[in-house]
């Protein structure tokens, strides 16, 4: 499994023809340094949640590659009605796809849609549990440190994506509280300094981590697991 940072929440999961992204906000994102036209061949885009951030340029990269939006199921209602290929899910669902299995998981936090007519219902946020090729990969979304992330230790993550970032999700503080809960084998802090107010910083995450191995990634850099 191969990983690719583009800052914030963005992130290129490949395996064996799976070319994967996950909340791509390229557009806006001031450390992304990639452009939706960069992209190829994506064949599936997770969503964890509504926000503007996080559902950033799915729309124009699925339309262009045809990709299959895996997200919550009001979310999938949302862009099946742009003519766009979703597969819907919820909270606590697993599924078995041709690449491997998604589980989504719970996120404390929002998920609604801002269009020009106002916020819309987008369901509840969420992360995504991913194994495909033999790794198991956990994508935290948007969320508050929870009690519920004890559970995912029975899981047997390979590499956790966590928000640090503080205001909208978990700081630092409550990351380090949420690493020992999940007890994964590695992990990768994100949705940190791309706005004022979520300006920590990666290396003090990684300084207070004991147990676990914190890989830090610059926008574009690549990670394999
Ligand atoms: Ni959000
Ligand atoms: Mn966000």
């Amino acid at each position: 499994m191969k990983i690719t940072y583009f800052g914030h929440s963005a992130f290129l999961v490949q395996s064996d023809g799976f070319n994967a992204l996950i909340d791509p906000f390229l557009t806006g994102n001031p450390h992304s340094s990639v452009s939706p036209k960069d992209l190829r061949d994506i064949t599936h885009i997770f969503i964890t949640h509504g926000h503007g951030d996080h559902m950033g340029d799915t729309e124009e990269i699925a339309k262009k590659w045809n990709s299959l939006i895996i997200c919550n199921f009001e979310i999938a209602d949302y862009l099946s009605r742009k003519n766009l290929q979703t597969h819907a899910m919820h909270i606590g669902g697993r599924r078995k796809f041709d690449f491997g299995t998604v589980k989504m998981t719970p996120a404390l936090h929002g998920s609604g849609i801002l269009t020009d007519h106002g916020m819309i219902e987008g369901g509840l946020p969420g992360g995504f549990i991913i194994e495909v090729g033999g790794k198991k990969l956990y994508h935290a979304g948007d969320t508050g440190l929870s009690m519920e992330m004890k559970l995912l230790a029975r899981e047997n993550i390979d590499l956790a994506l966590l928000p640090i970032g503080g205001n909208f999700t978990m700081d630092i503080q409550d990351a380090i509280v949420a690493v020992d809960f999940i007890k994964p084998k590695m992990v990768i802090p994100m949705h940190y300094k791309t706005f004022d107010v979520i300006n920590a910083d990666p290396m003090e995450f990684k300084k207070q981590v004991k147990e676990v191995k914190v890989v830090i990634l610059s926008p574009k850099e690549e990670f394999e697991i």
